[in-house]
């Protein structure tokens, strides 16, 4: 098995063992792309949207949240666009009958030539040692210089022929590559055709005068909907941002990637409206804060990367993805799109209503431009669990399984164990327990030796162990352990407020942005 399949299949099984990721109706055999978060998950996921609310909403004196409802009016899709381009270009392979996305086989093929490059500086890194220059090293050896501009190519090649919607190109380009079927390795392929990908319901209890609804397939379009509400109501004023974070459901074809890619998630997810010829402005102001806040997490800048859009979406002028190494390798994290005057206008034409903004400074009214960034809560999750997930060789040769969450995310901040069940170090574990409570999501844990307690608390990715001994009879001292250093310190029982709390504190983290 390759070594990041099976890097991977050990992040799906530690998610479930660990309380983080079920699959969803599991005693049924499960449903698939479907999932459920657990009690550990719930606190992680939960902690995600925070830290992105804190930074986006809370740190941000011009934008607002808000939460609209899934159901919306069904012309808001027809308006938005996504009832006739929200597609996908599908393929099927006639031998395997396996189902594909055309652009993701054509993705992944380039995917491949970027492994040969990662490949190609790998081996020149070796070979220069400390002289090694990989930035010079990328601009200009030959053999890397042809793989990139054969993914150039073909990215754009791609990109311009599902613009056109030229499918049977798409097709020519997936036979020209010789791109075989992952499953059975055969070149049959039938015709690329589009999916639309969002999920009908009804609205009423009788057949006749039901309503043909969508569950929403992006959360954005309940921003636009109620941008004037908003504006008028809050008073802002252009430049202004409208976040939200919410579900959103897509019939995914390709989706077998665990919480990369499912059925239902959730959307991190701001517009924000500028003066119209401002947009280039502010998509290279987005596309940095975007990366600076991912960047705060401490995740490795070398795990990270721009990704400009050779197809654009059917709403935008411009768009980058900032992608993450996932174990299955660089793919898209979130999205950073300048989506024009589209959706205002749209739903201006449809509503019959005027969506405009009177600029008091240029004594004029005009359709505002949005500027949008979306980030995958499952996704962000994805990232920060499987980039935290490590096994280390200890110096006594065992190894230990660890996962190293950013503290501020982690689902719960200390554990506090007391050495023994008995001569009252429970009741002092407890009280600290009910008082560190009050800040902090902190466990209590007394089963096992200590020294499996500590892997326990490693595993489930708790950044600090407090373990209550004889000796806190007497001085009302404890030993604090450091998850990622493994360091034990002993200190005062009233010290340890604050010695969590600059570890795992908002503040902290986000200042480093
Ligand atoms: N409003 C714009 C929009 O929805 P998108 O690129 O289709 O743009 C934005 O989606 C983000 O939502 C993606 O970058 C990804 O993180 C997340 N996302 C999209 N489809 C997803 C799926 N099926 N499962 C999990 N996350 C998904």
């Amino acid at each position: 098995m390759a070594k990041n399949d099976d890097q991977f299949k050990k992040v799906i099984s530690h998610a479930k063992e660990y309380g983080y990721v079920f699959q969803s109706s599991e005693i049924y055999d499960g449903l698939s792309a479907v999932y459920d978060y657990a009690q550990n998950g719930v606190e992680l996921k939960k902690n995600i949207r925070d830290y992105w609310w804190k930074a986006m909403v809370q740190m941000n004196e011009n934008i607002v949240g808000i939460d609209a409802a899934i159901f919306m009016h069904p012309t808001t899709w027809k308006a938005s666009g996504h009832v006739d381009a929200f597609n996908d270009p599908l393929i099927d392979n006639k031998d395997s009958k396996k189902r594909y996305r055309a652009d993701v086989l054509i993705e992944d093929y380039v995917g491949k030539l970027d492994t040969k490059i990662e490949k190609e500086v790998a081996k020149a890194a070796k070979r220069f040692g400390d002289a090694f220059d990989k930035a010079q090293f990328l601009a200009t050896n030959p053999r890397v210089l042809q793989y990139k501009e054969k993914g150039a190519a073909i990215l754009k090649r791609m990109g311009q022929s599902l613009e056109k919607e030229d499918l049977a190109d798409v097709k020519a380009l997936i036979e020209e590559l010789g791109i075989a079927c992952p499953e059975s390795g055969s070149k049959n392929w039938t015709d690329v055709k589009q999916f639309n990908l969002m999920f009908g319901t009804k609205l009423g209890a009788s057949a006749d005068s039901a309503m043909d609804l969508y569950l929403r397939p992006e959360t954005a379009q309940g921003i636009f909907v109620n941008f004037l509400n908003v504006q008028k109501t809050g008073r802002l004023k252009i430049p202004f941002g409208i976040a939200q974070t919410g579900k959103a459901f897509r019939n995914e074809i390709v989706a077998r990637q665990f919480i990369f890619r499912m059925r239902e998630f959730e959307q991190m997810e701001m517009q924000f409206f500028i003066k119209p010829g401002t947009q280039q402005e502010w998509y290279e102001h987005w596309k940095e804060a975007r990366m600076k806040w991912h960047l705060s997490l401490g995740m490795g800048e070398d795990n990270y990367r721009f990704h400009d859009h050779e197809k654009l979406a059917h709403y935008a002028d411009a768009a980058a993805d900032i992608e993450f190494r996932f174990p299955f390798g660089f793919k898209e994290l979130e999205g950073i799109h300048s989506r024009t005057d589209f959706d205002l206008s749209q739903h201006e034409e449809f509503s019959g209503k005027k969506l405009q903004y009177f600029d008091h400074e240029e004594n004029k009214s005009y359709v505002p431009y949005v500027l949008e960034t979306s980030i995958g809560l499952d996704r962000m999750f994805l990232a920060v669990f499987s980039n935290s997930l490590k096994e280390e060789e200890l110096e006594n040769g065992t190894t230990r399984v660890v996962l190293k969450l950013p503290a501020v995310l982690a689902p719960t901040k200390a554990a506090v164990l007391p050495l023994v069940k008995k001569d009252g170090l429970p009741e002092v574990a407890r009280k600290i327990v009910d008082d560190l409570k009050w800040d902090f999501n902190v466990a209590y844990d007394e089963k096992d030796a200590v020294g499996r307690r500590y892997r326990r608390q490693d595993a489930a990715g708790t950044p600090f162990c407090i373990t209550v001994d004889h000796d806190t009879l007497e001085d009302n001292s404890v030993t604090i352990r450091h998850r990622d250093t493994m360091e034990q310190k002993r200190v005062k029982i009233e010290e340890l407020r604050a010695i969590i709390k600059q570890e795992v504190d908002m503040r902290s983290w986000l200042m480093k942005m």
